[in-house]
């Protein structure tokens, strides 16, 4: 069905973004009142409404965590000596990879995640659309991205799917349940 030249369900993804932002800004009466509001993903309000979720094959999500483990090779990492590889997925199939890139002046290094985000908008331009990101590291340990990575995901995949290893094994999570109240200028 279509409304006004767009899809329903772009509508009703779009109408539960306003509700979520809402939300997070405490607009709603009670919620401004100091009650929480539940801890819930959008992508679980997707389910509990029936919406059809932009779910990934097996096959493209092991892709992207092969891409991930093959360009953690490559980092420059001898002060943490702590490898990381990431490979996101746009919306148009194609995957970028990028590993982290430290410096003698620490703070000048570069997470893999943001590496292969900054090489695809490089590659394509800034109108890129991210479906997913993996992220491996080579000791096997708890890694998801970081706070700065995940302001910049949000930028370019407010609506991604984020695969890393958890506390208790491979975790995959929404963008908005790492960064609840993302940045940005509308
Ligand atoms: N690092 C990443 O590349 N991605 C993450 O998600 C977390 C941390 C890098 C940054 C630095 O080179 C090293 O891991 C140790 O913090």
């Amino acid at each position: 069905m279509r409304i006004r030249g767009r899809r329903h369900c772009e509508f009703a993804r779009d109408a539960i973004r306003v509700a979520f932002k809402c939300a997070q800004q405490k607009h709603t009466g009670l919620f401004g009142q100091g009650l929480q509001w539940p801890s819930i993903s959008r992508q679980r309000v997707e389910t509990l409404i029936g919406m059809p979720q932009k779910t990934l094959s097996t096959g493209v999500t092991a892709k992207l965590l092969r891409s991930a483990k093959k360009v953690m090779k490559n980092a420059h990492a001898p002060y943490s000596r702590f490898r990381v590889g990431a490979a996101i997925l746009l919306s148009n199939g194609k995957i970028f990879s990028g590993c982290n890139v430290e410096n003698a002046s620490y703070g000048m290094s570069n997470c893999a995640e943001r590496t292969a985000i900054f090489s695809a908008v490089a590659q394509l331009g800034p109108k890129i659309e991210i479906r997913a990101v993996s992220v491996v590291n080579d000791r096997g340990v708890p890694c998801s991205p970081c706070g700065a990575c995940r302001q910049v995901i949000y930028e370019f995949g407010p609506d991604a799917t984020i695969f890393f290893q958890g506390a208790e094994g491979p975790k995959q999570a929404h963008i908005t349940e790492l960064l609840p109240e993302g940045f940005r200028l509308e």
